[in-house]
């Protein structure tokens, strides 16, 4: 089947999950297309047994432009992406992203924010960040149309909760130096996200992480507690008129 995203991306673009391909104008640049298969983060699920190394996750779109924006998106040194998470679950677990935090930017002092729009289906948002020895995680329920901030500090990864493609795309200044190495080290996110044959999902401990106390907030796109200074306008057409209007991102 082909998932369509045009609209809501501002770029023709649909994902054909029977070939696991995406289609868009055969003019339009992508940089690269990297897949994360579950040999790249086997350690990160709950049970992985059964699974072929293989197995494709996600697919990465980096660095996508029209010809005519190319000198725009070099001048701006801002990479516009693409991200589609699969929907079959790891032996109930939902499909999810390794997860990051992002590296510093040296002007600011802080790490580096990130814009996202969330392009077709649905998900959550993870976020933590230490507070102290408090652990605080955010979890962002999100649905296509939703427009999200992730703010310095906050490790994150999304997760696909829906039955089809989780397709999100994201504004980020190039080299942005994403850290890998604590969710490795935690063997994932605090919370695991598990499916069951209904379709009800459940959340369940990472107990890699139970030696800080933990707070936990389960929000929405509209009701997360920080500004976010976005437009509910899609991010490729919104950043190409108004780039001032993400500045933030440098
Ligand atoms: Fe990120």
């Amino acid at each position: 089947m082909k998932h369509v995203f045009s609209d809501q991306a501002s770029i023709n673009a649909a994902f054909d999950d029977e070939k696991e391909l995406l289609i868009v104008d055969e003019d339009l640049v992508i940089e690269e297309s990297p897949v994360r298969r579950l040999k790249d983060m086997r350690n990160l699920f709950v049970d992985p047994t059964g699974f072929d190394d293989e197995t494709a996750l996600y697919y990465m779109y980096n660095g996508i432009y029209k010809p005519q924006h190319k000198a725009f998106f070099k001048d701006q040194k801002i990479r516009y992406e693409f991200t589609v998470l699969l929907d079959k679950p790891i032996n109930g677990e939902c499909i999810k992203a390794h997860g990051h935090i992002h590296g510093i930017n040296p002007i600011r002092k802080a790490r580096h924010v990130e814009a996202y729009e969330i392009l077709y289906g649905k998900g959550y948002f993870e976020l933590f960040t230490y507070v102290g020895k408090e652990l605080h995680v955010v979890m962002i329920e999100v649905k296509q149309g939703d427009y999200l901030m992730i703010p310095p500090d906050y490790y994150h990864l999304s997760i696909n909760t829906g039955d089809v493609p989780f397709i999100f795309g994201d504004l980020i200044i190039e080299g942005a130096g994403s850290e890998y190495g604590y969710l490795k080290e935690k063997m994932g996110a605090p919370l695991f996200a598990m499916r069951d044959e209904s379709g009800h999902i459940d959340f369940k401990f990472n107990q890699h992480y139970s030696d800080s106390e933990l707070f936990v907030s389960f929000v929405s796109a509209d009701t997360v507690p920080w500004d976010v200074p976005l437009a509910k306008v899609p991010l490729y057409a919104h950043f190409i008129s108004n780039p001032e209007r993400f500045e933030i991102l440098k």
